[in-house]
């Protein structure tokens, strides 16, 4: 028997939405030869759609189990999965995972113990549910040079963008639906706030630019102060709202990663990606642009993700990481600006929201639902009032990419900075 055939027995961490989507597709398919021997969950308390005696409570007890071949880890705890996956990775396990805040913070790590141990992590199901995306990048463009990857990446901030769009749902009852359907990540605000996305595109520069990037050091601007006047705003130009989250090489060579709402027109194969979807983009300096859509979230289309990660540990399969580079992985964050939409129901907030970023009062603008205000502003400085931002309920939306400013190379340069 070669082994894409053997039988495989799994233990399973975690029985949530996504346990449950993957343990259903592959009770649906005997014929792959995979069985879920043990399921490891937190609470003994919770009703279970399978008998008590399928449940341990002690997910110790997988990493003990040294008769399973594969560890599957879908638990909604970031700090427990790193406990779990480096444990299983020093033992030189093959493990799939879905749980990107915890890859983004310790990919360095845990791509280090897979060397030294010789195991292997796989975790497609992390980016984008069921688009194959982690291994469109590490394999088919390991050797591609690539002017940007953007896109959609967190299905439950779309979906309630769509429905305000669409349906003209206030913000709350969207969100009260993503949580319902099962597309939201058990704190909304990792969703809503863009931090889910931002550790995506922290993945994503490791494969496409061979860069691990500190996720705290990438500007991620939500979409928890989005409005009725923001959504007809864009209608308005033609335009809607999507959260994207871009990685984009500089004419400098240097990379550049960031999540923001952003205001997009139909010449964006993007602005057609609704609801729970994602999309990816993915601009190759001699393939082109290509893109990619699909489901970003849910039980089933991230299952499908986790069992297509599990079938590629049978066959052996490992991230080549082939772009990886120890320059270092700067955000050159002062050197770039962007051109911004921002809107406060209180003017005079919005106002004050202009001195923080040293916008004119002439960058104040009106439209049929108030006052807003555009311009151009160094990244930098967003990152800086980041927080700020969020805590006054402002909603910022970029116009446009990253660009090198000229505006702000000529302050610096009258201001004697050295370039
Ligand atoms: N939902 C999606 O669409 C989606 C998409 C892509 C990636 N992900 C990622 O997939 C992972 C799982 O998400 P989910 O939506 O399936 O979460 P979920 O529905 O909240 O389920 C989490 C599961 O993990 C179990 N768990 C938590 N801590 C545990 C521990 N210490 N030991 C053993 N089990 C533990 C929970 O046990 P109890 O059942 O006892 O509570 C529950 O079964 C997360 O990392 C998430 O970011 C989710």
């Amino acid at each position: 028997m070669d082994n894409q055939q053997q039988p495989l027995r799994l233990g399973l961490i975690g029985f949530g939405c996504v346990g449950q989507g993957f343990y259903d597709i592959i009770r649906q398919q005997p014929e792959l030869g995979l069985t879920v021997a043990r399921i490891a969950v937190k609470s003994p308390d919770k009703p279970r759609s399978l008998p008590a005696e399928h449940f341990t409570y002690h997910a110790d007890e997988l990493l003990n189990d040294l008769t399973l071949d594969v560890l599957v880890e879908v638990i909604d705890d970031a700090a427990e999965a790193f406990r779990l996956v480096s444990a299983a990775l020093r033992q030189g396990r093959r493990v799939a995972t879905a749980n990107k805040a915890m890859l983004a913070r310790h990919l360095p790590e845990l791509v280090q113990l897979e060397q030294q141990h010789g195991g292997t992590l796989l975790y497609e199901a992390a980016v984008c549910g069921s688009i194959p995306v982690v291994r469109t990048l590490d394999a088919y463009f390991s050797h591609e040079p690539l002017r940007a990857v953007r896109g959609i990446f967190n299905g439950s901030s779309n979906y309630v963008l769509t429905r305000m769009s669409e349906e003209g749902s206030d913000y709350a009852t969207a969100l009260a639906e993503a949580q319902a359907l099962g597309f939201a990540e058990t704190d909304p605000t990792l969703d809503m706030g863009a931090f889910d996305p931002r550790s995506k595109a922290v993945i994503l520069a490791a494969h496409a630019y061979g860069i691990f990037l500190n996720p705290d050091e990438v500007l991620n601007l939500g979409i928890e102060a989005v409005g009725a006047a923001d959504i007809a705003h864009a209608a308005a130009r033609g335009q809607k709202v999507k959260v994207v989250a871009s990685v984009q090489r500089l004419p400098n060579g240097r990379v550049a990663a960031l999540v923001t709402p952003q205001l997009l027109g139909p010449e964006s194969p993007l602005f057609a990606v609704e609801h729970e979807f994602n999309g990816v983009v993915v601009e190759g300096e001699y393939a082109g642009p290509q893109f990619l859509a699909g489901r970003g979230a849910g039980g089933h289309p991230t299952g499908s993700a986790v069992l297509a990660d599990v079938l590629a540990l049978r066959r052996g399969l490992r991230y080549g990481y082939a772009k990886r580079t120890t320059a270092p992985a700067v955000q050159p964050a002062e050197e770039l600006e962007l051109d911004i939409y921002l809107r406060h129901a209180d003017v005079g907030a919005l106002r004050e929201v202009l001195t923080w970023l040293e916008l004119p009062a002439t960058a104040l603008r009106t439209d049929v639902h108030g006052v807003y205000a555009t311009g151009a502003v160094p990244l930098l400085r967003l990152a800086q009032w980041r927080d700020e931002l969020r805590a006054n309920g402002v909603f910022v939306a970029r116009r446009g990419e990253v660009r090198a400013g000229e505006a702000v190379a000529e302050s610096r340069l009258a201001a004697g900075a050295v370039a």
